[in-house]
Order: structure tokens, then sequence, then C-alpha cells
């Protein structure tokens, strides 16, 4: 693999930056872009050097198989700023490591992951003064390859393009979330692609979620597509539950994102002295834990909203209220784990990465 050194990466600057205009006082999700993006072309059956231009517009060919079969993935990471200035990731390498997995299973060539690591790395650098520091920001940035070659065969393109693009950006979510579990459509099935960030997992579940917020729900918690018996993700996130003072949580499969926020928090609850349970949770689990008293929190986690409290819940014609507690494992694994993204806390598990 050839290795990127910065000198390698060709960086071509905005004549325009639009960061004065930009109030990062208010930040919204994902709303605003900075003024450069990382960008790298697969063609002749090799991955070209990145190189760092101005963020704008692409064009392609109306052909390009991403319109017409959405060979597509993504990841979702964030950049963080602390008090003197030094700038940190969080676990890159799972994220480099996941697209790749991703890349696999909609057959689209791996990046090689030197181009993805140096890559961001030196975008950062040009980037530094677009990492918000305003408690609850960050700097999101999202890496995406998708296919570019043209022709409507259905068989994978013969070009593809990847991208890091960023966004200072506040809260995903503000405040808790009512949501609704969801019976009739599926999130993912066995042998498919749930486990990959592929665009299309997320396409599929904008139908559902307007139909469930017309009910008046922010949410749909997904279940197992055979049965229906059993709660796999919330939204666009990992699921979980605190049943008494147990926190449980869905295992991955085909079917479930290996979420790094996830993990993360099973391993800080566990080093917290929190017992952890990684099995399946079924829909009636909750609701009778919901009626004897013993379901105390259920949430929602992910790069993006880091944790979502859920409020409550709605299967079929009935309402479920979680109760309002003063300490919550979620208030406290958040805290917790954004302490150690933006280098308030010491990182007894070695993830932060200093980028400078
Ligand atoms: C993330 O949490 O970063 C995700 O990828 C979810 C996305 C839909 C915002």
């Amino acid at each position: 693999m050839k290795t990127t050194t910065k000198s390698d990466i060709k960086i071509t600057k905005t004549n325009h930056s639009k960061i004065q205009d930009t109030d990062f006082d208010n930040l919204a999700f994902g709303q605003v872009f900075s003024d450069h993006m990382l960008v790298c072309d697969y063609k002749d059956g090799k991955w070209h050097a990145p190189e760092i231009v101005p963020y704008g517009p692409i064009t392609l060919d109306p052909a390009a198989k991403i319109f017409h079969y959405g060979q597509s993935i993504f990841e979702g990471m964030k950049a963080y700023k602390d008090a003197s200035g030094g700038v940190f990731l969080f676990r890159p390498m799972e994220n480099i490591r996941r697209l790749n997995i991703s890349a696999k299973r909609l057959a689209i060539p791996e990046v090689p992951e030197d181009y993805f690591f140096e890559g961001l790395k030196t975008l950062l650098k040009v980037e530094k003064d677009w990492i918000p520091t305003a408690e609850g920001s960050s700097l999101y940035i999202r890496p995406y390859v998708f296919a570019t070659g043209a022709g409507f065969h259905a068989s994978p393109a013969n070009a593809y393009k990847f991208i890091i693009a960023c966004a200072p950006s506040g809260a995903y979510f503000s405040g808790k979330v009512n949501v609704l579990i969801e019976e009739k459509y599926s999130r993912s099935a066995n042998g498919g692609v749930g486990f990959a960030k592929a665009g299309g997992n997320y396409a599929g579940q904008f139908y559902p979620t307007q139909l469930a917020k017309d009910k008046g729900y922010q949410q749909v918690i997904w279940t197992d597509d055979t049965s229906h018996e059993y709660i796999e993700e919330a939204g666009a996130m990992n699921i979980f539950a605190r049943i008494n003072d147990t926190l449980i949580t869905a295992p991955i499969s085909d079917r479930i994102l290996d979420g790094v926020t996830r993990k993360s928090i099973l391993d800080i609850a566990k080093a917290e002295g929190i017992k952890t349970e990684v099995r399946k949770i079924s829909v009636n689990e909750l609701i009778e834990a919901s009626k004897d008293g013993s379901l105390k929190e259920l949430f929602g986690a992910g790069t993006a909203a880091v944790i979502s409290p859920i409020s409550g819940f709605g299967f079929r014609d009935e309402d479920f209220e979680l109760p309002i507690l003063e300490h919550t494992y979620a208030e406290k694994l958040k805290k917790l784990i954004i302490d150690i993204q933006t280098n308030k806390a010491e990182d007894p598990f070695g993830w932060r990465v200093e980028v400078m």
C-alpha cells in the first residue's frame, strides 16, 4: 500500500472563506459546511492520491450508478478542540475499518486506510478554525464513497469518489424523543446490509418514520424483520434499555450496526461498575418492565447524537411513559464519553487521538 504523507496531498485553498458568516453560537446539525473537502477518485482499477479542494458542487454523469443502484456508503465522525487548542478524534480507526466493511458488502473498492487517515488529518489542519468549542458542539465529519462510473447495467461501477466533508455542528436532537415500536416495516434483514453504513439503509427509514411522525412520535424503534418481537435499533442509532440497574443492548448482527458509541458506552459502563448485558430484548419484556416499574431508561446511542434519551414509547395503540429520574445512566454515560472525547478527562481506554 502506498503510504501517503502530508506532502503527497495537494491542497488548493478557497479564495472565499465562509467562516466569518458562520454563527458558531447557534449551530444546527450538519447545515453549514466548512471551506474545504477531501476528494479521492477511484478509476482505472485504483484509488488515486487524495486532494484537498474548496468545498463545492461536483459534476456527475447522469448515468452514474449512484443515481440508479444506490452504491453508496458513509461514516460519521467528530473532531473536538480543547481549551488549549488541541484537536482530537475519537477512535478513528474504527470508522476507517468500518467504511471498508461497508465497502466490501456494497462491492465498492476498499479505500486505502492511509489515504483516509492521513487525508483526514491534513483536512483537519486546513479546517482547524472550523472546529467549534462551545459545549455540545463539534466538527461533524462525513466520509463517504459513491459510484461515479456510468452505465444502466445493474452491476458495480468502474469508478468511485471518496469525499470527506465537514460541518461544524450542534446537537442532533434537542430534548427527549418519543418513539414508536415498528411492527410492519423493517430496517434490515438477515443477509442484507443492515450492518453496513449504506445510504439506502437510511433512505428506507424515512417513510416509516414519517408515518410515525404523523402519529405524534419523533422516531421509530426497529424490531427484527422476521418476528418483530425484539427491539434492534432506535432510528439511526443503537438502542439501550436500563431495567432496574442493568444496562442492556441488542447484540450486533447482520441487521445491526456495530456502533462505535455503542461499544464505547458498554466499556465505560463496565468500568463504572454498571452491570451490562448484550442480549436480545423483547418488546414484551420492555412492556412488562414498563408496567412493573423496572424499566428505568431507554436511549439511543450514535456518533451524531451521542446519547439520546427516550421519554416514552408507543406500541400498537398503547403508550408507555418512561419515569423521570434525577440521576440517569444516559446523562452520566454521555458526560463520561464526551469528557474523554473532548480531552476534559483521562482516557484510560486509549481511544482519543490527538491530531494537532
Ligand atoms: C451518526 O450518528 O453519525 C450517524 O451516522 C447517523 C446519521 C444518520 C446522522
